[in-house]
């Protein structure tokens, strides 16, 4: 899927979009039955008033109809969208609706190529729009058959895709699309590794996947094997890895995009390619999506995909604790205490709460970055999609300015995104919760409050830094028929990204 930006020149600006030439020209129409300027250039005899007196579109936003070549117009197909309520600039909501149905209906048509001429969004930039259509289209074209013998033949006619713009708008619509395209191609990563099998997507996969994104974009990665990750003394990681044969990684993967000296945004991800529960096993039903366990590193390793492609000017490491959490002879029990590679003993009272017992030592690793800001992206918990369902992904700093502030950056760079997430609280009184008799704390805080008392244990490690946590268990992926990963959050990790580099 090709996109290109194709700005209004003067001719254009004359006669509207009358004389452009393609296989479907898309329009909006409003619910009072008015139409949008482009829609409106175009009707010299009155077939889309018409169309819309008659009630063939209703105009409400999403609403989709088809005109085969409309007399006076060079297109060969006119799709007609509906915004809503009429406005000069149309609302955020009324445009992803409308996006969406012309890429429902264009994956139905036989055109190979198409020019949208939708109003500007409110409040929003042309950058925005290009990016929020970028992304709804490659997301309308994902296929997750790479391992069905018999692929899904249909073929994808639609091969380019064109933003109408106004041409003082062109440069900046350029460069939203290079990196909206970037993100998309981060965004398809994340899909893929956490679609993919833990039979396929080992602790070795993910690690050649970082050093493949290094050879393609000048990065470096460093893969660290047990008898390393020993040496460092990562006995809390060690420890879920203990009952699996499949052998951990510890992945390092740096884009020197900035200059030398600039400390460096780390991305911390949880990268468990199968969880089980370990001893304390999880029951049978949907285990399978446990292999989405390890759509924090997958989230990571797309978000850095898509910053090497963009060439984002922005130094930023990423860090992955990769194994699986499985019941063995060998295996970690309930009650064994830990010594994390901080020096701080842990008590495990429930093998199945292991992403935050491999961040830990990930995050006491990160210290020697001297970063500027730290984000670890986790499956973390159950109890975050009870509180937040699938929507938001939960966002948890500490409580001070330097953290409010970083907060506020994401759950900016989220809503700017269309990957929201929402601010929880940490503190004192859940922290309470993890107290151990026997070692320094217990790795779970009881079934209260369980998603706060997950990244309070995470807060422990990271003392040295100014550190956000994104627990995406609700949000990485979908079950039931949907069920499959979503990419998230991938979209607001690069965005962020895009912003801090300024
Ligand atoms: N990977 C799970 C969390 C999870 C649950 C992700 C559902 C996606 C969907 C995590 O390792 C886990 O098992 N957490 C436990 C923690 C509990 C034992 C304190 C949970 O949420 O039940
Ligand atoms: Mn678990
Ligand atoms: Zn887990």
């Amino acid at each position: 899927m090709d996109f290109s930006i194709k700005p209004i020149d003067a001719k254009s600006a004359a006669t509207g979009h009358k004389a452009t030439k393609t296989a479907c020209l898309i329009v909006g129409v409003f619910e009072n039955k008015k139409l949008s300027a482009a829609a409106a250039s175009l009707d010299g005899a009155g077939l889309i008033a018409a169309a819309l007196k008659a009630g063939d579109i209703s105009g409400k936003a999403g609403s989709t109809l088809l005109l085969r070549k409309p007399e006076g117009v060079a297109a060969e197909r006119v799709l007609l969208v509906g915004l809503g309520e009429e406005a000069a600039e149309i609302s955020e909501k009324a445009y992803n609706s409308a996006i969406g149905a012309a890429a429902r209906a264009l994956s139905a048509l036989g055109a190979a190529d198409t020019v949208i001429a939708l109003p500007a969004v409110k409040a929003q930039s042309v950058q925005w729009s290009v990016r929020t259509a970028v992304l709804a289209f490659r997301e309308s074209i994902f296929r997750a058959d790479g391992l069905k013998s018999k692929k899904d033949t249909t073929p994808v006619t639609l091969k380019k895709i064109a933003f109408s713009v106004a041409q003082s708008d062109a440069t900046a619509a350029r460069n939203a699309l290079a990196q909206a395209v970037a993100m998309a191609n981060g965004v398809d990563l994340a899909k893929e590794l956490g679609n993919l099998p833990a039979n396929y997507c080992t602790p070795t996969h993910l690690a050649n996947t970082a050093k493949q994104i290094a050879a393609d974009y000048g990065m470096t990665a460093e893969i660290l094997d047990k008898k390393q990750i020993q040496a460092l003394k990562m006995g809390s990681f060690l420890s879920v890895a203990a009952g699996a044969i499949e052998p951990p990684k510890f992945i390092v993967l740096k884009h020197n995009g900035g200059k030398a000296k600039d400390a460096p945004v780390v991305l911390v991800g949880k990268g468990i390619t199968f969880d089980t529960g370990g001893i304390s096993l999880k029951p049978g039903l949907n285990m399978d999506e446990m292999k989405f366990d390890m759509s924090g590193a997958g989230s990571v390793l797309g978000t850095m995909r898509a910053i090497g492609e963009m060439k984002l000017k922005l130094n930023v490491i990423g860090v992955i604790p990769a194994c699986e959490n499985m019941p063995a002879g060998n295996a970690t029990r309930p009650g064994d205490i830990v010594t994390s590679m901080s020096g701080q003993t842990i008590e495990i009272l429930n093998t199945d709460a292991e992403g935050r017992l491999i961040l830990c030592d990930a995050l006491t690793y990160t210290e020697r970055f001297k970063p500027a800001a730290v984000i670890d992206i986790a499956t973390l918990t159950g109890a975050c999609v009870t509180a937040l369902g699938y929507h938001n992904s939960g966002l948890f700093t500490r409580h001070d300015d330097a953290h409010d502030a970083l907060a506020d950056e994401l759950l900016a760079a989220g809503k700017e995104s269309g990957d929201t997430a929402w601010r929880m609280p940490i503190g004192e009184l859940y922290n309470d919760q993890l107290k151990s008799n026997f070692a320094d704390m217990a790795n779970i805080g009881g079934p209260a409050g369980g998603s706060i008392t997950a990244a309070c244990f995470l807060e422990r490690f990271t003392k040295k830094y100014t550190w956000a946590h994104l627990d995406v268990a609700g949000t990485a992926s979908r079950s039931g028929a949907a069920k499959g990963s979503t990419g998230r959050p991938v979209p607001l990790l690069t965005t962020f990204l895009i912003n801090r580099a300024g």
